[in-house]
Formats: structure tokens, C-alpha cells, sequence
């Protein structure tokens, strides 16, 4: 009898995430043997890059020799143990240093996964509130365009119908605001936002200002939305307004945080604190599932009390504080100190978006560049008519299909494309994907 290919014994049982599964019948899915770097391996002997970093989480590459060491190292004490009720030195060593992030977020929430940390954020909001003589404020608002998570609460905070639409009946109303984008730090915008579109924001806020919670949202780079950057002086001008108004921000920096967007926090750009910021992805530098929430002792204390109030907050995970997390996360934040990762992520952000730039000027297809970090991106259009690819047409899924050929792992949001490296990314690799994606997006428009 034939031996089954991996394909076909994978096809049988699995389905994969965020996928059409019908279209692993002509484009099958690689088989990953290794991963090193900002590189994985194919069963095949195939190099590809991780131009996204896998999902964004792969802050520092695949296997960085000082995290695996740290991972194996916990490995041989213990792998994990429950959270509640207990602790030991690396977790509260990992908390000393998360708690001072961000100046007065001092107290540290574990979970496992970037959903359930703005979850956890979403609940201690409303939870504060009833507790502190405020139970009519349980409603919540966020940005247009916004990403937050899968669960059902996260995906009504957010505003991607493509992932949420067919679970709406089930979805909470959490109305999003618009905002204005800008095209990265030299924008003309970037540290003024239009009085007009303050003033609109404004409006809209004060009308739901008397049962507002929270208001939830990415800083400064939208992520699943569509890779868009907006300016500090909104994050600004949200704080002062929250402020006055004793309504939350709850900061989602799943994506920005840990050094994306050139700062530690996205909203260090701002110079803000908010009430609540959300971590996973680059908190373990990828290598494990875990999530944090941080916020003040002042919200901390609304929860302290008798167990016999009941004001506990009773959210837990299993893996919450998983050791082997901790120690990858511990190995991480050391070596985004040694290895001065932010410093270098900050000068090396416009090269990133010269790279773009040529492409777009080799190709004549890309429009609406914009980049912050190391994070850059653009919208593919036809280049002998500027106009915009009709969905169906799937251009970017095209061209994701093309650059893997071709030796890069792209994963393009619809028609918009971008890189998302590993921050620690050699210029020499950054060379090839740049030449991979603009031969790719050749190989594509010309076809169209
Ligand atoms: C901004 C943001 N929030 C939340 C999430 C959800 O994180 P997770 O997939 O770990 O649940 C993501 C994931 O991409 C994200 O980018």
C-alpha cells in the first residue's frame, strides 16, 4: 500500500487556523522540520524567511541559544505548577521587572494568551467599577479598525468582520470610533492630530461618556485591521479626556509592546500611561503561550477586601504563570537589554520602510506606505492603472503564494502587504526578503 504523505495524514485530522481548508487542496501547507533565526526549514531542505515573525511573536528569531538554555534549564526544576497559591523566585523576579514597564501599572495579572489578557482587562474594568459605587458604567468603546482577539468578547471589541461576522448574534455592542491615520513618524500629522477629527472623536465619546468603562485599543499600530498607524496626540488627547471623565484606557499592546513599533510600549510614544496594558507575543519572545494584564495598585485595591464581599477577581487559567514562560521570558527582557534590541529597532525603522519604498518604485504596484518600528506595509494596487485588486481576485494570497516559492513566509492582510521581522533581523536578510516580495509582487500584478 502507498505510504500517506504528510500532506494527506495532516488534511485528514487537521484544521488549521484562519484558514480556507479547501485551499490547501492546490497550495498545501509547508512542512516545517526546523527553525533558526529569522529562518524556518521545510522537510525539503527549503530556507524560508519569517518576514512576519510568525504571528508577530517572534520578537527576537527562532531559537536564540540564551532562551532555549533558560527554557531547558526551568525544564530540569520543574516544568509548571499551579498558580494559585503558590510562587517561586523567576515569577516574581518577571513581575519586579514587568511592573515597572510603565510608570504606576505596578500589579501583574497572568493568563495565556493575548485574548484573554485584554479579556481579563475588559472584566477588572467592569468589575472596578461595580465595586467602587459605579456599577451603571458597563459599556465599553473602541477604535475602527481595531483587533483584539478571538474570543467572543474580544472579537465585538475589535472591528475585523472577516473574523467576527458569523458570531455577531452572540457579540456584545461595542460601538468603535474613527480615527485619522498617518503614514509613519515624518508624517505631517504625526504630532498634531486635525482639530476636526478631534472634534469628532469628542462628540462621539461624550455621548457615550455617562455608561463608559473602558475604552479599548491598539497604540499607535493597528495590526489585524490593516498594519495602520496613527499619531501619539490621539493617544494623548484620549488620556486627558479619560481623565476627566473617570473612564478607563485599556492599551492592547500585544503587537507593539516589547519594542515593535521602536519604543518598549507603543504608548511611550504618547508618553501615557493608561489604566490597563495588555502583553503576550514578544513577553516570552514567542517561545511560549503567555499573557499578562498590568495595572495600577489603585484598581488592584477595589478588588482587596474579606473574601466574604466577594470582590475577589475570580479569573483563572490553567497555564497562567507557566514556569517554562517565565524563564523564556525572563532570558528575553535580558537580552533585549544586552543586545540593545529597541535602540537598533528605532534607527533602523526608515531603512525598513527604503526597502518598501523601492519595491513600490520598482513595481509600480504598492500604494499608501506607512511604517512605524520595525513594521512596514502597503496596499497593492494594478500597476498600469492604479486601481484597487477586486477582493476576489486574492492578489495578496497570490502573492503569499508566490513569495513562498520564492523563499519568504509573507501572509499579506488581503491586498495589504508587509514585513514584520524578528527585531534582531540582519540587513543582509532584510536584502533578500525585500528582493523575494518585490519579485513576487512582479510575477502577480503583471499576471492580473
Ligand atoms: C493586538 C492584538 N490583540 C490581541 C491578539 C490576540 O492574541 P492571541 O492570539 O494570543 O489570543 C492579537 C493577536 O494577533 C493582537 O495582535
Amino acid at each position: 500500500m502507498k505510504k500517506e504523505s504528510l500532506t494527506e495524514r495532516d488534511l485528514k485530522h487537521i484544521w488549521h487556523p484562519c484558514s480556507q481548508m479547501k485551499d490547501y487542496e492546490d497550495f498545501p501547507m509547508m512542512h516545517i522540520a526546523s527553525a533558526e533565526g529569522p529562518y524556518l526549514y521545510t522537510t525539503d531542505g527549503k530556507q524560508l524567511i519569517d518576514a512576519i515573525s510568525s504571528w508577530w511573536c517572534k520578537s527576537l528569531g527562532h531559537r536564540h541559544p540564551r532562551i532555549v538554555a533558560s527554557v531547558k534549564e526551568q525544564m530540569d526544576k520543574y516544568e509548571h505548577v499551579i498558580m494559585a497559591n503558590t510562587c517561586c523566585e523567576p515569577l516574581v523576579e518577571l513581575s519586579e521587572k514587568l511592573a515597572n514597564l510603565a510608570p504606576s501599572l505596578d500589579r501583574v495579572f497572568y493568563s495565556d494568551n493575548g485574548s484573554t489578557a485584554v479579556e481579563v482587562a475588559i472584566k477588572m474594568s467592569l468589575q472596578y467599577n461595580a465595586q467602587t459605587g459605579n456599577s451603571h458604567k458597563t459599556s465599553f468603546l473602541a477604535l475602527k479598525n481595531g483587533y483584539h482577539g478571538e474570543t467572543i468578547l474580544t472579537l465585538a471589541a475589535g472591528d475585523c468582520e472577516l473574523y467576527s461576522s458569523p458570531y455577531a448574534p452572540l457579540m456584545p455592542k461595542i460601538p468603535n470610533i474613527e480615527i485619522p491615520y498617518v503614514t509613519g513618524e515624518d508624517d505631517a500629522n504625526w504630532n498634531l492630530i486635525p482639530a476636526k477629527s478631534w472634534q469628532a472623536i469628542e462628540t462621539q465619546l461624550n455621548e457615550y461618556k455617562e455608561h463608559l468603562s473602558g475604552i479599548i485599543f491598539e497604540p499607535i499600530l493597528q495590526g489585524a485591521g490593516g498594519m495602520k498607524v496613527y499619531s501619539p496626540d490621539l493617544l494623548k488627547r484620549l488620556r486627558k479626556w479619560s481623565y476627566e471623565n473617570k473612564v478607563h484606557l485599556i492599551a492592547d499592546e500585544i503587537m507593539t509592546g516589547f519594542g515593535r513599533t521602536g519604543k518598549m510600549l507603543a504608548c511611550d510614544h504618547a508618553g501615557i500611561t493608561p489604566d490597563f496594558v495588555c502583553l503576550s507575543k514578544g513577553l516570552t519572545g514567542g517561545y511560549t503561550p503567555m499573557a499578562v494584564t498590568l495595572t495600577s495598585t489603585e484598581i488592584y485595591n477595589a478588588f482587596y477586601d474579606d473574601y466574604a464581599t466577594g470582590k475577589a477577581f475570580m479569573h483563572s487559567n490553567t497555564y497562567c504563570g507557566h514556569a517554562l514562560g517565565v524563564a523564556a521570558a525572563l532570558a528575553a527582557l535580558k537580552i533585549y537589554e544586552d543586545e540593545n534590541i529597541i535602540a537598533n529597532v528605532a534607527a533602523k525603522s526608515c531603512e525598513l520602510r527604503k526597502r518598501m519604498e523601492d519595491i513600490a518604485t520598482e513595481t509600480n504596484a504598492l500604494t499608501n506606505i506607512r511604517n512605524i518600528g520595525y513594521m512596514v506595509a502597503a496596499d497593492l494596487i494594478n500597476p498600469d492603472t492604479g486601481a484597487k485588486f477586486a477582493s476576489k481576485e486574492r492578489t495578496g494570497y497570490k502573492c503569499y503564494q508566490k513569495a513562498v516559492e520564492l523563499g519568504a513566509l509573507l501572509r499579506p492582510l488581503g491586498d495589504t502587504v508587509y514585513f514584520l521581522p524578528p527585531l534582531n533581523t540582519p540587513d543582509s536578510v532584510l536584502d533578500n526578503l525585500a528582493n523575494i516580495a518585490k519579485d513576487a509582487i512582479i510575477a502577480v500584478t503583471r499576471q492580473a
